[in-house]
């Protein structure tokens, strides 16, 4: 993550050349949904999975991602809503998924949890090994991804990615958090070309689910949210 996309006390609202849905998603999206990635593994993603695949595979409830996690607040707070459920909370960030989480949600004190786990690995990666491994996710939470908004960084997106074929066949919803409307807006029309659809609203919690949520709200900015069913059996 860089500096600018840290969530300081001085969080600014997004900064972009592009006025609409970037002109070349329609292209970008078909290409990778004709042609999922064939990129070799990383090692460390590999192992990563297998270790946390292994508890994945013995458990029968409900399992919920939560990727691009950070330092693991939303995973933790998710895991306390749902108690029933196993929840995975994945970053690429060695340093934010070390960070004790403890500091992070003094709230959490007197209520522990147990039922998550904070893996490092990328998810270009680990969603591949996710879909290959069939994974029963029931909720698929993406909560302020990376922007990336300059034009010409589409293909950093999300939906610009080559693993977007496979990141949008996992769970049976998704729910994407941003402070950029029009991120989510291209997210919902790359998935339109997929043949799905998604659902737009103000995210108006009381607790906010991640600190980049609270920095932006802290910041007088609107936070959006998009919730895709996939309707996965
Ligand atoms: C803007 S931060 C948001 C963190 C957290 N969700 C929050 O709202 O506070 C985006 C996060 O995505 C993670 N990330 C970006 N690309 C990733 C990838 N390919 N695999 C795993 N994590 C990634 C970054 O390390 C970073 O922690």
């Amino acid at each position: 993550m860089t500096e600018e996309l840290m969530p300081t006390g001085n969080s600014k609202a997004i900064v972009t050349n592009q006025t609409g849905i970037h002109e070349k998603l329609e292209e970008v999206v078909l290409k990778h949904l004709k042609h999922p990635s064939k990129k070799p593994y990383q090692a460390h993603t590999v192992e990563a999975f297998e270790a946390i695949d292994a508890i994945v595979q013995s458990f029968t409830g409900e399992v919920i991602l939560d990727s691009c996690c950070g330092v693991g607040q939303s995973t933790r707070l998710i895991a306390q809503q749902n108690p029933n459920a196993l929840v995975i909370g994945v970053d690429k960030s060695a340093n934010r998924i070390n960070r004790n989480v403890d500091e992070v949600l003094d709230a959490d004190k007197d209520k522990p949890v147990d039922n998550f786990h904070l893996i490092r690995a990328d998810l270009n990666d680990f969603y591949r090994l996710v879909l290959a491994a069939k994974w029963p996710v029931t909720k698929h939470f993406v909560l302020y991804p990376n922007p990336w908004p300059k034009s010409k960084h589409l293909q950093r997106r999300w939906h610009g990615s080559a693993v977007f074929s496979e990141m949008i066949q996992i769970g049976q919803q998704m729910i994407l958090r941003s402070n950029w409307r029009l991120y989510l807006e291209e997210f919902n029309a790359a998935v339109e070309i997929a043949g799905l659809k998604g659902q737009f609203s103000v995210v108006a919690d009381e607790q906010p689910l991640t600190p980049f949520e609270a920095k932006y709200q802290a910041s007088g900015q609107e936070c959006f949210q998009l919730a895709i069913n996939i309707n996965q059996p």
